[in-house]
C-alpha cells in the first residue's frame, strides 16, 4: 500500500492552479451581476457564506480526484454542508476548501484561496494554498520544505528567521469566525483587548504591536509559513481549512499546536482548536527555536479565554 506522494504532490499543485481559475471566472460573473443577485446562500447563520462558486468549485476538485485516485477520501467544506461525513483515518484523504475566505470572496477582497490538503496515515503530508487573485501558491510536501510559487522557500527569512523575544512583539492572526454568540464573542473580545492593549492601563495587557483579521484561516497559515505572521489562534474553524496550512507552516519550521497550546496529535486536525507559532531561529548558547516558540504559545495561552466547539 505504498503511494507515490510526489506524484500527488504535482497533481494537487495543478489541481489547486485550475481551480483557482474557476474561482476567478466565478467572480468576474460576481461582478458583472449585482452582488445580491449572486446569492449567498446560508449555512449555519446569516455570516457563514457559501457562494455558487465554492460549491461548483468542490465539485470539480472531488470529481478530479476520483477520476485520479479513486480509492482515496474525500472531506470537503461543501460535502460536510451536503451531509457527507469522513473520519479521519490511516487511509490517504484529502481535505479540501474550495474556497478559503468566502465572506471576502463575496466582498471582492483579494484575500481568497483554494486549500488542498493531504493526510497519509492521519499525518497532513502535503499542503496546497493558492490565492488567483494576487497569485500566490504555497505549498509543502513532508520533509521537503515550504515554498511559495514553487521557488522561493519559506519562511522569506529562509535559513535565519528573526528571534522573537515576547508576545509584545508579535503581530497575531486572529479571526471573527462565524459565531457570533454572546458567550463567544465576550470571550474573543476580551481576549483581543488584552492582546492589544497597553498594560499600564488594562491589567493583562500585552501591547502586541498588532492584530489582523485578514479572513482566511489557509492564509493565516501561508502567512505564519512566511514568516509575516508571528502567530495564529482560531478556535472554531474546521480541517478543510488547516490541513494544507498545517503542513506548509510545519515544513517552514513553524510550530503547530493542539488545543489550549497543548502538543500536537493528529486527530487535532478534526477539532475546531488552532495555533501556530512561527520558525525562530536558535539563539547561539540560549534557548532554541522550539523552546522560544513553547515560551510564546505559554506567554499566550495566559492571555487568552477559551471555550468549546
Ligand atoms: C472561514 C475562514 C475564516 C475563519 C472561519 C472559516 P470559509 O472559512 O477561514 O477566516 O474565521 O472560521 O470558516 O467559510 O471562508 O471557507
Amino acid at each position: 500500500d505504498s503511494i507515490d506522494l510526489q506524484e500527488i504532490y504535482q497533481f494537487a499543485i495543478q489541481l489547486a492552479k485550475d481551480a483557482g481559475r474557476l474561482i476567478l471566472e466565478g467572480s468576474s460573473k460576481r461582478t458583472q451581476s449585482a452582488a445580491t443577485t449572486q446569492d449567498p446562500d446560508t449555512k449555519k447563520n446569516r455570516v457563514d457564506l457559501v457562494t455558487e462558486t465554492d460549491q461548483a468549485v468542490e465539485a470539480f476538485i472531488k470529481r478530479s480526484i476520483a477520476d485520479k485516485y479513486p480509492s482515496f477520501k474525500f472531506i470537503g467544506e461543501e460535502s460536510f454542508a451536503g451531509g457527507e461525513r469522513v473520519d479521519l483515518t490511516d487511509e490517504p484523504t484529502f481535505i479540501v476548501d474550495p474556497i478559503d475566505g468566502t465572506t471576502n470572496f463575496v466582498h471582492a477582497i483579494d484575500f481568497v484561496c483554494c486549500s488542498i490538503g493531504f493526510t497519509f496515515k492521519q499525518e497532513p503530508v502535503i499542503g496546497v494554498i493558492y490565492n488567483p487573485f494576487l497569485d500566490k501558491l504555497y505549498s509543502a510536501l513532508q520533509g521537503h520544505g515550504a515554498y511559495l510559487n514553487q521557488t522561493t522557500r519559506l519562511p522569506l527569512t529562509h535559513p535565519n528567521p528573526p528571534p522573537l523575544p515576547s508576545l509584545g512583539d508579535a503581530v497575531i492572526g486572529v479571526e471573527w469566525g462565524s459565531d457570533r454568540s454572546k458567550a463567544v464573542i465576550e470571550k474573543k473580545g476580551r481576549t483581543y483587548m488584552k492582546l492589544a492593549a497597553d498594560g499600564k492601563d488594562v491589567e493583562g495587557g500585552v501591547m502586541a504591536h498588532s492584530l489582523r483579521s485578514i479572513g482566511s484561516a489557509a492564509l493565516n497559515y501561508s502567512m505564519v509559513a512566511a514568516g509575516q505572521l508571528d502567530l495564529y489562534w482560531e478556535i472554531g474553524c474546521w480541517s478543510w481549512d488547516v490541513c494544507a496550512g498545517t503542513i506548509i507552516a510545519h515544513e517552514a519550521g513553524g510550530k503547530v499546536y493542539g488545543k489550549g497550546g497543548k502538543p500536537w496529535h493528529p486527530q487535532d486536525l478534526m477539532g475546531h482548536h488552532f495555533f501556530v507559532v512561527r520558525a525562530i531561529a536558535d539563539t547561539p548558547g540560549g534557548e532554541t527555536g522550539e523552546q522560544a516558540q513553547d515560551r510564546i504559545a505559554k506567554e499566550f495561552f495566559q492571555v487568552a479565554e477559551e471555550w468549546d466547539v
